[in-house]
């Protein structure tokens, strides 16, 4: 299992900050919509100057048509990012689109499809999907398995069942991560580090409970112990 850190914090200078903390550290770096739409490429080369081992994720959870994704692809992977991310509900076609894209490229990024999203709990998502979200977040794993993505985010909890319908191998990446029951923010379906490893995750992504503590570097370490 790895750790995914989210560097969500307000502006560059304080993501790159906890960058050179954590600089020593097995990680990867999530950097999300914010972070990306103010600061760009430039904080991806920043990052990885810091340390070139950082394996960067780029989580701007792409949903459009099947060529501006397609498009949108090849400009994410021409960023050197190590993984992005693209929304299942974009359908089979678009996913398709955006993995042929790719396999032209020399060590193509690690590609998923986000699920349903940890924020949501049952009677919003059934507004939205009409659907429950196990049975819902089974189907879009199974529609980007088959359109040859590398695996999924979704919480811990659909993590394991959606192994067993697509392949163990099949990635998952879970937020929604409180390692020691930290508190849940806007978080609806959140997990400890236990129950990550017993669901078979492969990557957890923790921001809050990094960046908002007083030590990030011993929270950080003590989950890199603990997985
Ligand atoms: O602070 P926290 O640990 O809740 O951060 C979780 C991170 O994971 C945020 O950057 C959020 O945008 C992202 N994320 C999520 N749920 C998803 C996909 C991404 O919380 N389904």
């Amino acid at each position: 299992m790895k750790l995914c850190v989210a560097l969500d914090l307000p502006n560059a200078k304080e993501n790159l900050d906890l960058a050179k903390v954590l600089k020593s550290e097995d990680v990867w770096l999530k950097v999300g919509l914010r972070s990306y739409i103010r600061d760009g490429k430039p904080l991806l080369e920043e990052l990885k100057a810091i340390n070139p081992n950082f394996k960067l994720f780029l989580d701007l959870k792409v949903y459009d048509i099947p060529n501006t994704m397609a498009d949108a692809a090849e400009s994410m992977a021409g960023l050197g990012v190590d993984m992005f991310n693209v929304h299942a509900s974009s359908g089979k076609k678009a996913m398709s689109m955006v993995m042929d894209r790719l396999c032209d490229i020399p060590n193509p990024p690690i590609v998923l499809a986000v699920t349903a999203l940890t924020s949501f709990d049952e009677p919003s998502f059934q507004t939205v999907y009409n659907e429950t979200i196990d049975k819902k977040a089974a189907q879009f794993a199974k529609d980007a398995y088959e359109s040859g993505l590398n695996g999924v985010v979704c919480s811990v909890f659909e993590s394991a069942l959606i192994k067993s319908s697509t392949t163990q191998n099949f990635l998952t990446l879970t937020p929604g991560i409180r390692p020691f029951g930290e508190d849940a923010g806007d978080q609806q379906r959140v997990a400890n580090l236990e129950t990550a490893k017993n669901e078979m995750s492969d990557f957890i992504v923790v921001g809050r409970p990094i960046y908002q503590s007083n030590d990030p570097l011993g929270v950080t370490k003590r989950i890199l112990e603990n997985i």
